[in-house]
């Protein structure tokens, strides 16, 4: 595919970008809970009209944790995946400078992410759970062939360029640290989409045209595992959202909650990254008819 990553383009660039936790969370930085934490095209709190406009500010920043924490989450898969497709080939070279630099980076946005956790919980006030545990996720995750899993991780890495490059960079509305926080991740996702493009690659090579369509098939399953667990997510959401208003919503305003955020969450986690076109240029380089069915599914997740 005529896409121009390297392993050695990709290390050069994430030397010059490296940045420290200590920069961008720490010390006496607090969260300013007056400002949104997510852009609206990911909240899509406006749509629900009956809620006050500090009530949809509230809303914002309970999605601003469930960012946080299903980041944390999806990282903890990533890790393990990347350091076991080093393994494949333990030549000192550029590919696994680059891939254990990326492995580096994720377990450094790993501990980001729960830092910026730490300092939400002592902000917020209400407690806002999260599904998991984040084991059992990774591990159901994790069981797949690793072409289903590589792709789910690419959609992932595109996703998080699209969430920056769409909607933060433009919106000065947000929350200073968590704008910051967007865009320093972002940075560093920038070479791990392209080193995931590398690996889907690598892996697809060795495969027949039966086995790519068994793995997309895998990749589907993840996705649909995954959408249950934003349905449970958006259910959790709306609890600490009435546990932080304090007031319970009725039947009517409890249905159009759950069903505008949990396509707002499928939206942000799935849809995003699904019809990112540098995925679908990967899906369509491995498999065409692969492209066509994510493309003829991914609708439903927009
Ligand atoms: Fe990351
Ligand atoms: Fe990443």
């Amino acid at each position: 595919m005529n896409h121009g990553y390297s392993y050695q383009a990709t290390l050069k660039a994430s030397d010059s970008i490296h940045w420290r936790i200590e920069d961008i969370i720490g010390g006496d930085r607090r969260l300013d809970f007056t400002k949104p934490f997510m852009p609206e095209s990911l909240a899509r709190v406006e749509a629900l009209t009956f809620l006050t406009s500090d009530e949809k500010q509230i809303l914002n920043q309970i999605r601003g944790h469930e960012y946080l924490s299903i980041f944390g989450l999806v990282e903890e898969f990533i890790l393990p995946f990347v350091l076991d497709h080093v393994r494949e080939d333990l030549a000192a070279d550029d590919r696994i400078r680059a891939l254990l630099q990326f492995a580096s980076e994720e377990a450094k946005h790993i501990q980001l992410f729960k830092r910026f956790e730490s300092v939400f919980v002592a902000g917020f006030g209400t407690e806002c759970a999260v599904i998991g545990p984040s084991e059992a996720i990774a591990a159901e995750v994790l069981k797949h062939d690793p072409l289903s899993i590589a792709l789910l991780i690419l959609q992932i890495e595109w996703m998080t360029q699209r969430h920056y490059l769409d909607s933060v960079r433009d919106n000065l509305g947000i929350e200073p640290l968590f704008a910051s926080l967007l865009r320093h991740h972002w940075m560093e996702e920038a070479q791990h989409a392209k080193l995931d493009t590398l690996i889907v690659e690598a892996i697809a090579a060795r495969m027949t045209a039966a086995e790519i369509d068994k793995a997309v098939d895998g990749y589907l399953e993840i996705g649909a595992f995954f959408d249950q667990g934003f349905r449970a997510q958006t259910a959790l959401n709306l609890d600490a959202f009435e546990r932080a208003v304090g007031r319970t919503l009725d039947e009517r305003a409890r249905t159009a909650f759950l069903e505008g955020q949990h396509q707002a969450l499928r939206w942000t986690y799935l849809g995003s990254g699904m019809t990112h076109l540098n995925f679908l240029a990967t899906l369509a380089a491995i498999s065409p008819e692969a492209r066509a069915r994510v493309e003829a599914i991914s609708p439903a997740f927009c």
